[in-house]
């Protein structure tokens, strides 16, 4: 049944608290908000309510072995629904909560299976948004949020790509303008012998190495014809997806720009690339993801272009590669789901 959604635009530097309380007050109920964070918007629900859980994968056309993550406001609330918070879960805290980074935790019964799609594990993070930590607050504290997205879809980094997808499927939509990030959050598994990267997003491998020390990364992650099941279960989906075909041409940079020149030739395509090649590929239709230099700008812009190209009808994507270095393994990864594994090395 089609609902009625209210969506209403919340200032992050001026939080009107009574709208706040109004949302809070929809996910207590065990209705569906979806709001902003820094790294993309999340479609919200009571974490604690097994019903609220049902309606958020419903809403997202989500498989229901798919889990969620557990959002909270406060560092006290994590130790309610895990078991055990080891040394090097808490250096993590320390070192990077609130923000963009998820930790798995061996959950309390007080989770609902529903939640975590039937793991005894539960997927926690900490965001800094100051309207998401509002929001999940006013919510009762735990607040359940996958991306805002269809299923298989980019994630949205603005509101009216939320509305696109989740129109008349959720209760309210919190519009807080443009997302800082971009790309959803890094998650780390703590439950093993050593932390383990199941996603990687702005938090990198080596920002996490220097609080920690060595840390392993899902080997299906580095290998893109990997058989194995990646971790998260997530990650096992076709994800972040345009509707267009995508190709990644992966190489030394003129070389690159050559074979994508030869391959756009006499087709209808759009180029993706950074703001150094952008006048390589004069007489074609050009995407520009932001400069080599600053990688932050290209996860931030990554997911818009890829909204942009479904907006436009674009049948064919072919995308430069970036460096897969920092944040960059995030842009990489997403970029080569995105294009279903298809890569072209030149
Ligand atoms: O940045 C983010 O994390 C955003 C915002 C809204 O906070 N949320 C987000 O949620 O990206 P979602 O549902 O789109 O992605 C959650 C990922 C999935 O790949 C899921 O399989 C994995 O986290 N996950 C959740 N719980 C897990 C668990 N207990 N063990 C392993 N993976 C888990
Ligand atoms: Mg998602």
């Amino acid at each position: 049944m089609p609902m009625i959604t209210k969506t209403v635009k919340i200032d992050e530097n001026n939080i009107d608290e009574t709208l706040i309380k109004e949302a809070g007050e929809i996910i207590k109920r065990g209705g569906l908000v979806a709001f902003p964070t820094e790294t993309v918007y999340g479609l919200g629900g009571d974490a604690l309510n097994p019903e609220s859980s049902k309606k958020i994968y419903a809403a997202k056309g989500r498989p229901s072995d798919n889990p969620l993550i557990v959002h909270i406001y406060r560092i006290e609330d994590l130790y309610e629904i895990v078991e055990e918070v080891s040394d090097n879960a808490k250096k993590v805290m320390d070192a990077f909560w609130p923000g963009p980074l998820t930790m798995i935790f061996k959950k309390k019964d007080k989770v609902p299976f529903e939640t975590t799609g039937g793991l005894d594990t539960v997927a926690v993070r900490f965001p800094i948004h100051p309207t998401a930590m509002a929001f999940i607050e006013a919510s009762g504290g735990f607040v359940a949020a996958p991306s805002a997205n269809i299923s298989g879809r980019p994630s949205p980094t603005l509101a009216k790509y939320v509305c696109e997808d989740l129109d008349g499927r959720v209760d309210m939509i919190i519009d807080g303008g443009n997302i800082p990030i971009g790309l959803e959050s890094t998650i780390v598994d703590m439950t093993g012998e050593k932390p383990m990267i199941l996603r990687p997003g702005f938090v990198s491998k080596e920002m996490l190495e220097e609080v920690l020390g060595e840390v392993c990364v899902d080997p299906t992650i580095l290998d893109a014809n990997s058989t194995e099941r990646p971790k998260a279960p997530g990650m096992r989906y076709r994800h972040y997806a345009p509707k267009a075909d995508m190709v990644i041409v992966r190489g030394d940079s003129d070389r690159v720009v050559a074979k994508i020149k030869e391959m756009g030739q006499n087709k209808e395509c759009t180029v993706l690339c950074v703001s150094e090649h952008v006048n390589e590929f004069a007489g074609m239709k050009v995407k520009d993801v932001g400069s080599e230099k600053d990688y932050n700008e290209i996860a931030a812009s990554l997911y818009r272009v890829l909204r942009e190209c479904d907006d436009e009808n674009t049948a064919l994507i072919l995308s430069e590669s970036f460096s897969d270095k920092g944040i960059g393994a995030a842009v990489m990864n997403r970029l080569i789901k995105a294009a279903g594994h298809k890569i072209i090395d030149v």
